[in-house]
């Protein structure tokens, strides 16, 4: 992992402009931030996605096979599954996959406690890459779970490389379920990646703490300042680190300067209408076979068809 750390930090900051691979937010720390960000206020997506789901699970467990593998890429802390699992008790065996190993191996030790008819076979690892899934004899089919709005997290080129190898993991039968957030209000998504209470701008600010720590790098997080801003052409919401002041980032020999202003690139979170979603999904092997809308704010949940 510090090799391919090392290699992404050098990269991202030799770049114009300059960025960082926003899976590296996701320490144990990290995903501690990331937890407390979906309680803020301001951060409706995770709020908004649980109480959609709370309402259409029984919809939900009416397509989803006896027997069933459910697959979750990103799992965190597990929370949402519960939702899934409590209205679908046909589930046989839950595979999370996650990058934080502290963060999966405390999830699937409460589930196996709440759970315990469930197999559970957690799989540490970036889902981004290419994994192969733990057989079980007799399994049946797979349905994939990938709630968050995570694949806003992803270019429209990686999300359709993405929704492809997840066909390829899942395939033949399979379903996939995704979260996703949808365009509003410029205000009430800026808002959400900028919290009054600065936790946000403090996971922000974590992949430096883990580049100074990791790397032994010489760089002060704290004279950075945390930017979130909406890019309408792109669709997407942009978090960016700004110096406050000229500085030097020293990393293995090499160094960075950055002018008072100059930002570093850390994370884009797009922002779907549901028509263009389908065409991406449909680009990825996977046609809509329901789609569930909350108004205000709005977000979907879309179940996908191999
Ligand atoms: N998938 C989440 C989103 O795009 C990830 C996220 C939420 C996030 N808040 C963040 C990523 C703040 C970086 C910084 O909404």
């Amino acid at each position: 992992v510090k090799d391919g750390f090392l290699k992404d930090v050098l990269e991202g900051l030799s770049g114009s402009p300059k960025s960082l691979p926003s899976k590296y937010f996701y320490d144990a720390e990290g995903s501690r931030l990331f937890e407390a960000i979906t309680a803020l206020p301001e951060y409706y997506p995770t709020r908004t996605e649980t109480a959609l789901l709370q309402r259409i699970a029984p919809e939900l467990s009416a397509h989803i096979p006896d027997g069933a593998t459910l697959v979750e890429f990103g799992s965190g802390a597990s929370v949402k599954t519960r939702l899934v699992l409590d209205a679908a008790p046909q589930i046989a065996r839950y595979v999370p996959i996650d990058i934080s190993r502290t963060a999966l191996a405390e999830a699937a030790e409460a589930l196996r406690r709440d759970y315990p008819a469930l197999t559970i076979q957690p799989l540490v690892g970036d889902f981004t890459q290419a994994l192969q899934l733990p057989r079980s004899p007799g399994e049946g089919p797979r349905i994939g779970f990938f709630p968050g709005s995570t694949l806003g997290n992803f270019g429209p080129r990686q999300s359709e490389r993405l929704l492809t190898d997840a066909r390829a993991l899942l395939g033949d039968g399979s379903r996939f379920f995704v979260g996703i957030d949808l365009v509003k209000d410029e205000a009430t998504l800026v808002a959400a990646y900028d919290d009054a209470a600065g936790v946000t701008a403090a996971f922000n600010r974590n992949v430096l703490v883990r580049v100074r720590r990791e790397l032994a790098a010489e760089v002060d997080p704290d004279a950075f300042d945390h930017r979130a801003v909406w890019n309408a052409a792109e669709r997407r919401i942009e978090m960016h680190l700004a110096a406050r002041i000229d500085l030097v980032i020293h990393v293995e020999g090499r160094r960075f300067e950055m002018k008072a202003g100059e930002t570093i690139h850390t994370e884009n979170s797009r922002k779907f209408d549901l028509d263009d979603f389908a065409a991406e999904a449909g680009a990825g092997g996977w046609r809509v076979e329901t789609a569930w809308r909350e108004a205000d704010p709005a977000y979907a949940l879309v179940l996908l068809a191999a």
